[in-house]
């Protein structure tokens, strides 16, 4: 019989092995990915854009200028929204790392494919969930094992050219919504005064 403190031996043994060796091999960086999609977005320069109202054309294909099979591995692309340096000041939870998996740049999808060789273009209506921030858009091409191996975005290595700004629709409600709230609440007394009023004059 194989006691239990063998088997919880074994087994500990077992998760580090794997933990260590996959987890190392899973750490991809962002540096690693070859820049050559082409991305391209409807809005200009500084542009304002309202959540749930407004539409971003992105098109994405490979650069022309890049030797012929670099996309062979290539089986899926993923268009994302990312937030610019601007919006990521002092929000760790925006932050831009090195790590793919910690990367916390690009946080809304806009559309996920399978890779084409041609030009593709999508049509986004903005969700209205994202947040007021300031954004650029970036593509990556996923290979078979669904990993990043390359990469565009609207913006350069910096992510400060060509940035456009996302208004969201919820602070406007919540504005509404507060002076729609004073008003009621302005009305209720003014019926109350002048009721009293009323009653005075009458009495
Ligand atoms: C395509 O790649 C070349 C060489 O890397 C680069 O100079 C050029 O700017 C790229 N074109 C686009 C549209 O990104
Ligand atoms: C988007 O793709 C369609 C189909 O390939 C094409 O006809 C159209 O011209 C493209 N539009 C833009 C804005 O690139």
């Amino acid at each position: 019989m194989v006691s239990s403190s063998r088997i919880l031996v074994f087994s500990f043994v077992l998760v580090c092995f794997f933990g260590t060796c996959c987890g190392a091999q899973k750490k991809r960086h962002f540096s690693d990915l070859k820049n050559v999609l082409t991305v391209e977005v409807s809005p200009t320069t500084n542009q304002v854009m309202k959540a749930g109202v407004d539409t971003i054309t992105v098109s994405w294909g490979l650069n022309q200028s890049s030797p012929t099979g670099t996309d062979a591995e290539f089986k899926k692309v993923k268009v994302q929204l990312c937030f610019a340096p601007i919006s990521q000041k002092k929000r760790a939870w925006r932050k831009t790392e090195k790590e793919l998996l910690k990367d916390k740049t690009c946080q809304f999808l806009i559309v996920a494919k399978p890779y084409i060789p041609a030009e593709e273009n999508f049509t986004w209506t903005i969700k209205r969930n994202i947040p007021s921030a300031t954004y650029f858009v970036r593509a990556c091409a996923f290979s078979s094992e669904d990993h990043e191996v390359a990469f565009g975005q609207s913006t350069d290595a910096k992510h400060d050219t060509n940035l456009f700004t996302i208004q969201a629709i919820t602070g406007r409600h919540v504005s509404i919504d507060i002076c729609a709230g004073v008003f009621s609440a302005f009305s209720v007394v003014t019926l109350f005064v002048f009721f009293f009023l009323e009653k005075r004059k009458k009495a």
